[in-house]
């Protein structure tokens, strides 16, 4: 989307639509300077609308001012003003410009507007006119923003907002490639494309994940002809200094393998790599904004299939930590794969934390829902931080407990651990607690459990910026993370 700051009086700008916010009960200070009809106008119409958020009037201006229509968009309550609202708002706002048909619109940011509303109005306007088009013949035009405001840094808030944007869709744009057209060698080839001076691209193919005995991921994509990969995309590591690893769960389609799936809702399955395209996005975020940060992006990628070669229920084997892991089904693969990238990461980087992002249960969304993450910390700090940049970003994830009682539900008989806890009883914290076995020299940790949020779903609320289909939902929590966190490393 094209968007253009300007620093014009609105009244002189010639524009199909300028579009002003308004709040419940506001009497808005712009409207002294129009003056006659337009005027009366515009004063009954405010009077008598409740300006709820994204309730929207258009006023044409017959030549009476430059600009030929003043759009009006609700807010809500000022009081309970979030960022939120601000960002489905203003997707409200270019949904509606695009229906009008208009090619263009001009924007003003109200004067008590902060850096996050700003930066809202933005990621709302380009998120919302997101769509999944790459497999459809008829594409949607969008229109150019103008963004008229006072704040003297506008221009780096709108810059900024726009590189957060651009992880967003490229995360999205990757997680709705539909099964046959993305196998773990096209996540390699896509990682390859984000790759420049300060960001490098490694990735280990079938033949070195067997000699490195990572098995939990080997044996995972045995059971495809389409091969295993590792990913790795290192940005700006530094010697002395530790870097943050981001981990993303990409199984390309997830069948379930021998413990098979059934059929209902099975295409979904195909969103099973939505962590590894979050990381993918973090990954780009990070890399336009130069962040002053090391970050390592890891993304272990399979195909979980039935087949001859396939691993089956009652296998045990070894995962790269040297843990004896009894398999009881296939279809809790994600911990596998998940378990191997987080150990093999703790060795390789000695990082300062690890994040990983996975869908990875079922059970996570009967326990939150479709509109908020589940997540487990071993470490207060990074707990604490993640729930403020969740406040912040909008992008809502909720701690669920994890100590010896749940890791002792994953213990096996015959092994160390066994890959499912008891049927219905905490699946989430017993998947989190497979993770937690790989971490092993303390390091702080934390797991994202976005089953529920990665994708819509029929439960998933309304909001403009989410266009059906996967969400991006963890890039632009982690990009607050990672600038607003101060690492100690
Ligand atoms: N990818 C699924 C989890 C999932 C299912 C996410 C539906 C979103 C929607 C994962 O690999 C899986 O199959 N988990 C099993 C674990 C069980 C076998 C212990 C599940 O949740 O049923
Ligand atoms: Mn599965
Ligand atoms: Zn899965």
């Amino acid at each position: 989307m094209k968007i253009t700051e300007q620093v014009e009086d609105p009244f002189r700008k010639q524009t199909n639509a300028l579009c002003y916010f308004i709040n419940i009960n506001e009497n808005p200070k712009w409207l002294v300077n129009i003056h006659g009809r337009l005027a009366e106008t515009l004063k009954q119409i405010i009077k008598n609308t409740e300006w709820n958020e994204g309730e929207i009037r258009i006023i044409n201006t017959h030549g009476l001012i430059i600009a030929d229509r003043i759009i009006l968009v609700g807010l809500g309550n000022k009081k309970k003003l979030k960022s939120d609202t601000v960002r489905n708002t203003s997707g409200k706002l270019v949904k509606e410009i695009q229906h009008i048909g208009l090619n263009e619109y001009t924007v003003i940011i109200p004067e008590d507007f902060n850096e996050i509303l700003i930066q809202s109005v933005v990621e709302g306007a380009e998120l919302s006119t997101y769509n999944f088009n790459k497999y459809k013949t008829n594409k949607k035009k969008i229109p150019e923003l103008f963004i008229l405001g006072h704040n003297k840094n506008i221009n780096t808030i709108i810059d900024k907002a726009k590189k957060i944007n651009s992880g967003v869709i490229f995360a999205r744009d990757i997680a709705n490639l539909p099964p046959n057209d993305c196998t773990p060698s096209t996540m390699a080839k896509i990682s390859e494309t984000l790759t420049n001076d300060k960001l490098k691209c490694r990735i280990l193919s079938k033949n070195y994940i067997k000699k490195q005995n990572l098995n939990g991921i080997m044996s995972v994509g045995m059971g495809s002809k389409n091969e295993p990969k590792l990913i790795f995309l290192e940005y700006n590591l530094k010697k002395n200094r530790k870097p943050i690893i981001i981990i993303g769960k990409a199984v390309t389609f997830d069948t379930g393998g021998i413990s098979l799936k059934p059929s209902e809702k099975l295409d979904e399955m195909k969103f099973d790599k939505c962590g590894g395209c979050v990381v993918l996005g973090i990954m780009k975020s990070v890399s336009e904004l130069e962040l002053p940060i090391s970050i390592v992006g890891v993304i272990p990628t399979v195909e979980n299939m039935p087949g001859g070669s396939s691993y089956r229920p009652g296998d045990i084997i070894k995962m790269y930590n040297g843990k004896m892991a009894e398999i009881i089904n296939t279809d809790a693969e994600g911990r596998l794969i998940l378990s191997d990238a987080i150990s093999y990461s703790e060795k390789k980087y000695s990082p300062n934390s690890i994040i990983d992002f996975a869908t990875l249960t079922g059970a996570c969304i009967v326990a939150l829902g479709t509109n908020v993450a589940g997540f487990v910390a071993n470490d207060s700090y990074l707990a604490t931080k993640l729930n403020e940049s969740a406040e912040r970003s909008d992008e809502d994830i909720w701690r669920l407990p994890l100590n010896d009682d749940y890791m002792n539900m994953i213990k096996s008989d015959i092994a160390d651990i066994k890959n499912t806890g008891p049927k219905g009883s905490a699946g989430t914290i017993t998947a989190a607690a497979f993770l937690a076995y790989s971490i092993s020299n303390n390091t702080p940790w934390a797991h994202v459990d976005i089953a529920g949020t990665a994708w819509t779903q029929p439960s998933t609320k309304c909001r403009s910026y989410n266009s059906k289909g996967a969400t991006g939902f963890g890039v632009r929590l982690m990009i607050d993370y990672l600038i607003n966190t101060e690492v100690k490393n």
